[in-house]
């Protein structure tokens, strides 16, 4: 059987983690992120490939590639998360299951950061638990893709 992989996808500015607004996202780096979801994916037999990127077109692409060889997406789209109908458009495309995760508690910050487009794609939504959060999502995931 060939190996079952995610697709962890994250946005704009979450290369910066461990150092923006440590008070709202924490102390926890992107690659720390990146390790604990690679390690707990593995002892569901999952594989993992990480992406980020700064730039709309370049996540669009990452996601449309998941379809070839991906299970599932886990996805903190950051900032476009409240503007982007481009990414939310290829998440259907793709027909993948969606883990949408935010660090923060988006509904408890401003009003802009409420609506999320990839919320109304995505099968589950963990928003304020930090990086747990991103745990949380596998653990969705590879419930939802064991057979
Ligand atoms: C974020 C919340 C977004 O509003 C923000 O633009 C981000 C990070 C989060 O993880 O809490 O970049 O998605």
């Amino acid at each position: 059987m060939t190996e079952r992989r995610l697709l962890l996808v994250n946005g704009p500015n979450l290369n910066l983690l461990g150092t923006r607004q440590p008070e709202i996202y924490g102390a926890t780096t992107l690659a720390q992120i990146d390790e604990r979801v690679a390690v707990l994916a593995a002892e569901f037999g999952l594989a993992v490939r990480a992406v980020q990127s700064n730039h709309e077109g370049v996540l669009i692409d990452q996601i449309h590639a998941a379809r070839a060889d991906c299970a599932g997406i886990i996805i903190n789209p950051g900032a476009y998360s409240h503007t982007s109908v481009a990414i939310a458009d290829a998440l259907i495309a793709v027909e993948l299951p969606v883990a949408e995760v935010h660090l923060s508690n988006i509904h408890r910050r401003e009003p802009f950061r409420h609506h999320s487009y990839v919320s109304a794609v995505a099968e589950m939504v963990i928003a304020g638990a930090g990086p747990l959060g991103y745990e949380m999502a596998v653990r969705y995931l590879a419930g939802r893709l064991t057979p």
